[in-house]
């Protein structure tokens, strides 16, 4: 680590948020899998469910705390005495538990869903602060719907949770309203509104819905948040919450620039994203970026005969950092002469001259009809061409 560069905690919510996914969900066994993986990933925090929301949550919760060692254990918790015990019973065995607690603060959420006042959730937040201190000494403390949330009203709530014991406040923006500019704007309004704010971490918790949130994560963290709170593959309620690999992968790419670095083990990152794409049931659209399958894949001719000469021409990342084991030339009607030879060459067919002019010509032509030729595709025209001969 530079001695200028900043650590950002990683808190991976995949197996909590990400697992509230529709359509989402996995057994113990595969938690199990999951929650080790992250561990070789790197992750500081996982947060493994929500103990009170059913009995196998409850289970995989204590499980992974048992016997996942590295990250501390999060379990979710709403401000009241059964939910945190709840929390407390299920992480209590791991290394480093973390009870993560949390009550809405805007003004949508108190009056329809709560039906409380301002006062009243102050109360709440501050109760169940002071009752998860009292049994673990890390304690992460959300105000749901942060961003919609009248700022100095925040701002109380937050100092109260502070002066209760709380170690990290986190910032959700839950309905992935907020734009860049504005999120970290407001990050830093909180960090001047909330005066104990150095006694604790500062997190932010992005969701997807305008597809903003590795964007509004790394705004909140120029503005002096520490922790950011993601999932693999950006999986989560409706769009999803911040991916993972693009946030860390952001902050490593463009490190010089700016100044923040993370405990992640890139080189897990591609097996990490398989993993819950198979156990979730979730494909990976093609074009996401770092882990989709056309990443690290190029197609044009000019792009290939570029990266054929120098891969930094196109790729900002080597992909054997995300753990991808090299780059990919697709060949399709954009590809040039010079990729076609070098698969050939790899496919055992040495080609020059008016040979490779021909398969070259053929493989036009063949493109032009299929989208993606394949390997088989260009034995069978250079082994047509050799029999046609
Ligand atoms: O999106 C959200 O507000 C949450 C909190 C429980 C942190 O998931
Ligand atoms: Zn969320």
């Amino acid at each position: 680590m530079g001695e200028a560069e900043k650590r950002i905690y990683i808190f991976d919510t995949t197996l909590r948020d990400g697992e509230q996914s529709p359509g989402v969900s996995l057994n113990l066994e595969e938690k199990l899998a999951i929650a080790h993986q992250l561990a070789r990933l790197g992750v500081d925090i996982i947060e493994a469910g929500f103990p009170i929301a059913s009995p196998g949550d409850f289970e995989s919760v204590k499980r992974i705390a048992n016997e996942v060692r590295g990250p501390i254990i999060a379990g979710l918790a709403r401000t009241n005495r059964e939910d945190i015990m709840a929390a407390f019973e299920a992480v209590k065995g791991a290394e480093r538990p973390r009870i993560h607690t949390f009550v809405a603060t805007s003004d949508i959420h108190m009056k329809h869903k709560l039906r409380k006042t301002k006062a009243e959730v102050k109360e709440m937040a501050v109760a169940g602060v002071k009752l998860a201190k009292s049994l673990v000494e890390d304690v992460e403390f959300s105000a749901e719907d942060a961003f919609r949330s009248d700022i100095p009203f925040l701002c109380e709530v937050f100092t109260a949770a502070i002066e209760a014991g709380a170690n990290v406040i986190n910032i959700p923006d839950t309905v992935g309203y907020a734009t860049p500019w504005e999120f970290g704007e407001f990050v830093k309004a909180i960090r001047q509104g909330v005066p104990n704010i150095e006694k604790a971490i500062i997190s932010v918790h992005c969701h997807n819905d305008l597809g903003l949130a590795v964007a509004n994560s790394l705004a909140a963290i120029r503005n002096g948040a520490q922790q950011v709170e993601v999932a693999v593959n950006g999986i989560g309620e409706r769009a999803g919450n911040a991916s993972l690999e693009e946030v860390v992968m952001a902050l490593y790419t463009r490190r010089n620039y700016l100044g923040f670095t993370t405990g992640i083990n890139t080189r897990e990152i591609y097996r990490t994203s398989r993993m819950v794409s198979t156990l979730t049931g979730m494909l990976i659209q093609p074009n996401k970026a770092i882990v989709g399958r056309n990443a690290f894949a190029h197609e044009s001719g000019i792009h290939q005969d570029g990266v054929i000469k120098e891969r930094e021409t196109y790729e900002i990342m080597n992909p054997e950092l995300v753990g991808i084991s090299s780059n990919k030339l697709v060949l399709g009607k954009h590809s040039g002469r010079h990729a076609l030879k070098l698969q050939l060459q790899e496919l055992g067919y040495d080609l020059e001259g008016e040979a490779l002019d021909k398969a070259f010509r053929e493989f036009k032509q063949l493109a032009d009809r299929k989208k993606e030729i394949l390997d088989e595709d260009l034995i069978a025209l250079v082994d047509s061409q050799v029999v046609g001969s």
